[in-house]
């Protein structure tokens, strides 16, 4: 199965009550096993998750720090960009040229990148130097 159709499936796990728009999400490991997250809102805003981290959290638990390749899909007009959280998030535990590909359900993808996603970003060598 290809990392899409993981995320393609997910989806339709999400739990989305409040906005409707569910999201979901897969990632693959360096071990090759692909790992898959779908958002998960809760009536106390803020608390809800998105699919991307529950992609991720899942992999961890599994075990792996590392991943090589991840997917998101929505019922978007677009293809549907992580938020800026899980971009930071997605960078953790991928490189720059990592491959990102974001779908809409009605079958559009933009193929892009980690480092594209969040150029710049906040890492450990910005605290060299802390006291
Ligand atoms: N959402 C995701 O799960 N991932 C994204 O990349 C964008 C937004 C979720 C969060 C919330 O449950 C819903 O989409 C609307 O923002």
């Amino acid at each position: 199965m290809s990392l899409l159709d993981a995320a393609r499936e997910v989806r339709d796990a999400a739990y989305a009550p409040y906005s409707r728009f569910k999201v979901g999400a897969a990632v693959r490991g360096t071990s090759g096993r692909i790992y898959r997250g779908c958002n998960v809102e809760n009536v106390a805003y803020p608390e809800g998750t998105c699919a991307e981290a529950g992609a991720i959290a899942a992999m961890v638990a599994a075990g792996e720090t590392e991943l090589t390749e991840v997917a998101v899909i929505a019922a978007s007009p677009s293809p549907v960009p992580p938020c800026g959280g899980c971009r930071q998030k997605l960078a953790e535990f991928g490189r720059g040229d990592t491959p990102v590909t974001l779908a809409t359900t009605d079958g559009a993808t933009l193929h892009t990148t980690i480092g594209e996603l969040l150029p710049g970003r906040f890492d450990a060598g910005h605290m060299d130097g802390a006291e």
